[in-house]
């Protein structure tokens, strides 16, 4: 936890001083270098060496219709931002929410999804805020799901794991009490794990959405027109129907 939190202060510290690439610098290339995290389905997810997910295949749309090629990195979640800050690629995408900690840090394209942050356990377990009172809740270090964890008044055990599979498999081998994760992923590993765990409320809301390095207005501006795009044109519904079954664009 405490490393989170530095971690993220540090951020604008650790910011190097050279310049991102501009968005005339990356179209010159051909090629956007792109960061995801790699270990968050249904967003992204890697599979040997094949990386897919929601967030994976939409921005491979965005890159196809912006000209460009894709070269992409894959980083432990809490690195993501820190990488961007020392340019080490052009944007990341792996379902940051915006919070006002992080936009201090960089800058956040339009939300390319919404959603919730929700509680999941076993049956008898806990489903409501209410319910985690005095109970061990995982959740994956560095996300908005530890952030809001934590203000549940008279929560017990806060766990923390590197990756958000990691903080679900301590549910099921009832290392923990509740699970609190993204909405979407919670419904998959209902299904998955067949009336072993339920999901219950949601603890809070949140807009996700691409990061680029503080100031970096050219890329920003090219990566909400092809996201806007995407969202016209039925690019982005098709994907998102394939990965949820329903839109999870903002409304
Ligand atoms: N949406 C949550 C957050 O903003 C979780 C993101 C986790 N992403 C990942 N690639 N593991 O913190």
């Amino acid at each position: 936890m405490k490393r989170a939190l530095l971690t993220l202060t540090a951020l604008a510290l650790l910011a190097t001083s050279a310049e991102a690439r501009t968005w005339a610098e990356i179209k010159k290339s051909g090629t956007v270098k792109i960061a995801t995290e790699g270990a968050f389905p249904p967003f992204n997810l890697l599979k040997g060496k094949q990386l897919t997910g929601f967030e994976v295949e939409l921005a491979e749309a965005m890159a196809k219709g912006l000209g460009l090629k894709v070269e992409w990195t894959t980083q432990p979640f809490d690195n993501l931002l820190i990488g961007l800050n020392q340019n080490r690629y052009d944007f990341v995408i792996a379902s940051h929410g915006i919070n006002p900690e992080r936009a201090r840090a960089v800058d956040f394209s339009t939300p390319h999804y919404c959603t919730g942050g929700a509680i999941v356990a076993k049956p008898g377990g806990p489903l409501t805020a209410a319910a985690l009172k005095g109970k061990r809740v995982g959740v994956q270090v560095g996300t908005t799901y530890l952030e809001n964890v934590r203000k549940v008044p008279g929560v017990g055990e806060v766990k923390t794991y590197p990756t958000d599979t990691a903080a679900q498999a301590a549910l099921m081998a009832g290392r923990v009490d509740a699970w609190v994760g993204d909405k979407f992923t919670g419904i998959d590993l209902v299904k998955a794990q067949k009336g072993k765990i339920r999901q219950g409320d949601l603890l809070f809301n949140e807009r996700v959405a691409m990061a680029v390095k503080k100031g970096n207005a050219s890329l920003l501006k090219e990566l909400n027109a092809a996201l806007a795009r995407s969202q016209q044109n039925g690019t982005y519904a098709k994907i998102s129907q394939k990965y949820f079954g329903q839109d999870v664009r903002c409304r």
